[in-house]
């Protein structure tokens, strides 16, 4: 399977918001990466449900919304409602986490847990079956422009033995520093969705960018 981008929003330019989403529509990227951060859960504090609806009016690719909130439980209908496709929620962040998946795949979203990552792949055992997505943090979550963890490696070796004949189409996804030095290796590991934030953003050509690591094999 080709892989998937999500190049991340995080990193846009909030004063010119309507312009960076337009890019991204016309890029060859599949879906918009839209990191939640709640100042508890991780150290930092990114936007909430209007600036979601706000992405939603101009977007024309699917919402890939990544919740590093604590309980994230309370929000998931007004996440729904404010224009995400798909919610991933931190195993760390959720003590019920059945429950939670479960609720987004009510909602008619794609659901996806994300692993920290101190957060061994091997917690997921009893859950992968359920799951559309995993997300491997490949960086402490919190900030963009983070250098990324090698250890990653690993883990998505991990994940695709453990999916291999539970659930052989789930979707994994990396999320922190990723660029072109990584790309490759980490889908031929198994990684098939990249996010890209940084290594988009902060780029002469933006849409190039998205454009290179698109192709990147
Ligand atoms: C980090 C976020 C990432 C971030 C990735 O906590 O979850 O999605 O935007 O940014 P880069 O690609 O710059 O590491
Ligand atoms: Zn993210």
């Amino acid at each position: 399977m080709n892989h998937l981008l999500s190049p991340s929003i995080l990193t846009a330019d909030f004063a010119n918001l309507q312009r960076d989403i337009d890019m991204l529509n016309q890029s060859e990227g599949d879906w918009i990466h839209v990191d939640v951060m709640d100042g508890v859960f991780v150290p930092n504090i990114s936007f909430g449900f209007a600036v979601i609806k706000a992405i939603k009016k101009y977007a024309q690719k699917p919402l890939d919304v990544h919740l590093m909130i604590v309980d994230p439980d309370r929000y998931l209908e007004e996440f729904k409602s404010a224009g995400a496709d798909g919610i991933t929620v931190h195993y760390e962040a959720c003590m019920h986490l059945n429950r939670t998946v479960n609720k987004i795949k009510e909602l008619g979203c794609r659901a996806g847990v994300a692993i920290n990552p101190h957060t061994p792949v091997a917690v997921l055992d009893d859950i992968i079956e359920d799951l559309d997505m995993v997300l491997i943090m490949s960086v402490n979550p919190g900030f963009g422009a983070q250098k990324f963890i090698p250890n990653t490696y690993k883990k998505i070796a991990d994940l695709k033995k453990l999916s291999a004949t539970r659930n052989p189409d789930v979707y994994i996804e990396i999320d922190g520093g990723v660029d072109e030095s990584n790309a490759a290796k980490l889908i031929s590991t198994g990684a098939n969705v990249l996010v890209a934030g940084n290594a988009v953003f902060s780029a002469a050509d933006p849409k190039n960018a998205i454009s290179r690591l698109k192709h990147i094999s």
